[in-house]
């Protein structure tokens, strides 16, 4: 999960990485308010809007802009909430107080999974778009190996800051950041941590004025329950947001054609089968990537096809499912009981490819049961024709 900015710049505070006070704002009137918060009893009046979305090259593209009084704030707050970037549309701003720069640095470390390592990279050259900098002038920009059985000590801290050549007087202060950095980065099981630009201001601190962080979400269940509170539920699709709430894993994709599979490599070429498939029935395409798992009983099966019949571009739906550790009679006595549980919420047709342990059983179930929405398809490519087959049909 990517967070926004604001989000990130709270985690750093939480850390003890230098930040300068921010706060969310979403109205005109709301950056009036946060601004005179910001600078009442601040020596400087400066605070800059900075529009929150998920995409990196904002002061580029308009949406980060200097305001030298509140009402001027929500002046700009104004024109940036509702801007489009690059995709993005902007639902909030951060009011943030306003430094005075003297330097612009980089500096990021992030999992590096070609060399099943963690990779940390610095330059004195910050501010810039940092892919520009490696292609443009690749020695300009250090690159450190971090062992993650060590992570960054003060050595390792050490050596980053004299690879990326900072003057002798500010390398304790940015390695003391650097480290500082490596605690968020380690503490919430970060994949990314950037900041461009990390600065020296003018009276002399290093601060951290933009941030970039991925939570690795393999960790945020168990090891961060406060990290689904970050989640931007708002924008994210509303079926994968029910699938995971079901405890599903779910993607949803562009097509007509709803598949359900147990195990990510099946479903994964199940998806392939499907495409292949459609192009002989007028392009139809896969509707989602739907992986049930194991343990694929009614309840579990009623869940995948609740969200999938709740797909308006679904027109037939393919089930495949090879009987593993959970037998086909189990997984046919599920389609059964979610058809049933589902009533007539279920109204598109249904294709059914078992394979695997106890098959004949599992076939006949749904043979006996004999739902008119249900076909059975002795393959998996065959599954794959009926289904685009039904779907093109439909469309
Ligand atoms: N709080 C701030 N005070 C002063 N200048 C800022 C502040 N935040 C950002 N800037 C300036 O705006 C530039 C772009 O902002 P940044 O947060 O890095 O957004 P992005 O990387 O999306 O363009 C920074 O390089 C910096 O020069
Ligand atoms: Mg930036």
């Amino acid at each position: 999960m990517d967070l926004f900015e604001y989000q990130a710049r709270d985690i750093f505070e939480k850390h003890g990485v230098p930040v300068l006070g921010g706060i969310v704002a979403t109205t005109p009137q709301e950056a009036r308010a946060a601004a005179e918060t910001l600078t009442s009893g601040a020596d400087s009046s400066v605070v800059v809007i900075k529009a929150q979305v998920k995409t990196g090259g904002r002061g580029k593209a308009g949406g980060v802009k200097l305001a030298f009084s509140p009402d001027e704030a929500a002046e700009k707050a104004g024109e940036i909430l509702g801007m489009d970037i690059k995709g993005h549309t902007v639902h909030r701003v951060m009011v943030a107080q306003g430094a005075k720069i003297a330097q612009e640095f980089y500096f990021s470390v992030l999992l590096d999974r070609a060399n099943r390592n963690y990779l940390a990279m610095c330059s004195v050259e910050g501010g810039m778009e940092i892919e520009q900098l490696a292609v443009e002038r690749p020695d300009a920009l250090a690159r450190v190996a971090i062992d993650p059985i060590v992570g960054i000590d003060e050595d390792k801290a050490a050596e980053i800051v004299e690879a990326a050549r900072f003057p002798q007087e500010l390398r304790a202060d940015v390695a003391q950041v650097i480290r500082q950095l490596w605690t968020v980065f380690k503490a919430e099981d970060a994949t990314l941590v950037e900041v461009n630009p990390l600065v020296r201001t003018e009276d002399g601190r290093i601060v951290a004025l933009d941030g970039k962080v991925t939570l690795d979400d393999n960790a945020s269940e168990v090891r961060h329950p406060d990290h689904e509170a970050l989640e931007d539920k708002a924008t994210s699709d509303p079926l994968e947001a029910k699938a995971k709430a079901n405890g599903l894993n779910y993607v949803k994709l562009d097509g007509e054609v709803g598949v359900i599979g147990n195990g990510a490599g099946l479903v994964m070429s199940t998806l392939d089968v499907v495409a292949y498939a459609g192009e002989d029935h007028g392009g139809v395409k896969p509707a989602n990537f739907l992986d049930i798992g194991g343990g694929a009983n009614a309840e579990i099966m009623a869940n995948g096809l609740d969200v999938i019949l709740n797909d308006p571009q679904v027109k037939s739906v393919f089930v495949n499912v090879f009987g593993g550790i959970t037998a086909c009679d189990e997984v046919a006595k599920g389609i059964v009981g979610a058809l049933d549980i589902l009533g007539d919420e279920a109204s598109k047709p249904l294709v059914v490819r078992l394979d695997g342990n106890n098959v004949d059983l599992g076939r006949a179930i749904l043979r006996e049961a004999n739902h008119p929405l249900v076909t059975l398809a002795e393959t998996m490519d065959g599954g794959a024709q009926k289904a685009a087959e039904l779907a093109a049909a439909a469309a």
